[in-house]
């Protein structure tokens, strides 16, 4: 089973997202059937101001982002009553995006993983070094101590090693880097581990060769080039 996913972040409006998973459920749905997508897990995490309910045929829908909440005075937050509202029961937790634009600490998302793992979600567990972490030769560690605030071996866990000087630069890990981590990465839980960091039509084929699947940024907003690493 490869687990195929499309992060949107903050593109595409409502109308563009909804037109989107139409197209694509449709393009799976016509073309390959359940053939292809039998030992697929594909997934779309669209904007939250975009989510809809939760019933393609092929497609889940998860949320990028959710206070650990179920309602209440979190003025600007999205809380579980949303997703609910949507059946939505897949959330990413810990993007580098959330870890640094939006202050979110390991202890902030560890919060986050409880609460939702106190739900049943299926959580994304994004985790990943940047830069300097990757010149110091310490990413192994560090990637062990983000993953140490989790219990890792929540069943409806993934981890998505996603290392942030790879994401939305075009600059990929190599396969070796990726193996390397990936590998570490099952000697500490038997998650899935997928990968994200510049995933394209054309690197995706070699990337799932040696992961449990794909978390796809700026590609997956490209239906076509989405629809293409699905086949890959
Ligand atoms: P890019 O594929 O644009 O590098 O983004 C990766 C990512 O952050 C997916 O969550």
């Amino acid at each position: 089973m490869k687990v195929i996913a499309g992060n949107f972040k903050s593109n595409l409006t409502r109308k563009a997202s909804i037109d989107y998973l139409n197209a694509l459920n449709s393009k799976l749905d016509s073309v390959f059937d359940s053939r292809i997508c039998n030992d697929k897990d594909i997934y779309i995490f669209p904007s939250n101001t975009s989510l809809v309910q939760n019933n393609y045929k092929y497609i889940t829908l998860g949320a990028q982002n959710c206070n650990d909440s179920k309602s209440g005075a979190f003025t600007g937050e999205t809380s579980l009553l949303h997703l609910e509202e949507f059946d939505i029961k897949t959330i990413l937790i810990g993007h580098s995006e959330r870890r640094n634009l939006f202050f979110e600490n390991d202890d902030i998302c560890a919060r986050k993983f409880d609460y939702f793992k106190s739900k049943n979600f299926k959580i994304f567990y994004c985790i990943g070094e940047s830069l300097e972490v990757r010149t110091s030769k310490k990413y192994l560690d560090f990637l062990e101590s983000q993953l140490k605030v989790i219990d890792v071996d929540y069943k409806n866990l993934i981890i998505a090693y996603e290392p942030i000087w790879a994401i939305g630069t075009g600059l990929n890990a190599t396969l070796e880097q990726i193996s390397e981590c990936v590998s570490h990465l099952r000697d500490m839980s038997n998650a899935p581990i997928v990968y994200g960091g510049s995933v394209n039509e054309n690197n995706s084929s070699d990337i799932l060769k040696i992961s449990d699947g794909v978390l796809v940024g700026s590609a997956s907003l490209d239906i076509n080039k989405f629809y293409q690493i699905i086949k890959e």
